[in-house]
């Protein structure tokens, strides 16, 4: 499974990159404006600096909610780096410039996916990555993590080439619920993905090692 980072925060980007495991970023308007990064220019300059940091896929997402906005902000943002993927909303006028992007050979990520029916419509249409999200699903009572298990059985069953990143993850505890369901892709926050490593065993048996080579080498 692939580990993205989901912040435009640089430096727990840089952070995540120095562990040596990441593999790319997502980002979102609203994780953009976290950063407080304001007007097209200085999204596009951010955006710069992520791909010059990760060598990965980063998401960079569009604001136009039209198919011609989406298709002129969408050919902008592909231009700025090879490794952006454009990030459109799953409506009717996002899976249309998916369409648009993966005839023209434009790597997208279809995201704002709730629902087996929309993952459909995400990979019929070509998309790169197709993004539900656990947590705002878990939020409201459903089961997040059954729905990135169904995606990836119904693109199994019938040989989508379209990869499942599940998103909106949380806490620890969702990426390895993901690893479990067959995720291609799990976008987490830094302290999910630190979480991951956290074991008290680990911690006791570090220090009995420390402790024990410290009494012969005193
Ligand atoms: O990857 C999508 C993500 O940024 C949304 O997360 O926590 O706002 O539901 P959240």
């Amino acid at each position: 499974m692939k580990f993205f980072i989901d912040t435009a925060n640089l430096a727990q980007i840089r952070e995540a990159n120095e562990m040596g495991v990441l593999d790319g970023v997502t980002t979102n308007p609203s994780l953009m404006a976290k950063e407080n990064i304001r007007g097209e220019e200085a999204c596009r300059r951010h955006y710069v600096e992520i791909c010059n940091i990760v060598d990965g896929d980063v998401s960079a997402e569009v604001i136009a909610t039209d198919f011609e906005g989406m298709v002129r902000e969408g050919e902008e943002l592909a231009a700025l780096h090879p490794r952006i993927v454009v990030k459109l909303p799953c409506t009717a006028e996002g899976i249309r410039a998916v369409k648009y992007f993966s005839q023209k050979g434009i790597r997208t990520n279809c995201t704002l996916v709730f629902s087996p029916g929309q993952a459909l419509l995400a990979a019929k249409a070509g998309a790169t990555y197709v993004s539900p999200f656990v947590g705002r699903l878990d939020d409201i009572c459903a089961d997040g993590v059954e729905l990135v298990r169904r995606i990836v059985e119904i693109y199994r069953y019938y040989g989508y080439a379209t990869q499942v990143l599940a998103a909106s993850i949380r806490h620890t505890q969702h990426i390895v619920a993901c690893l479990d369901a067959g995720a291609d892709v799990a976008t987490c926050p830094l302290s999910a993905i630190k979480g991951l490593l956290r074991h008290p065993l680990t911690d006791s048996g570090l220090a009995a090692f420390l402790a024990d080579h410290a009494k012969v080498n005193a």
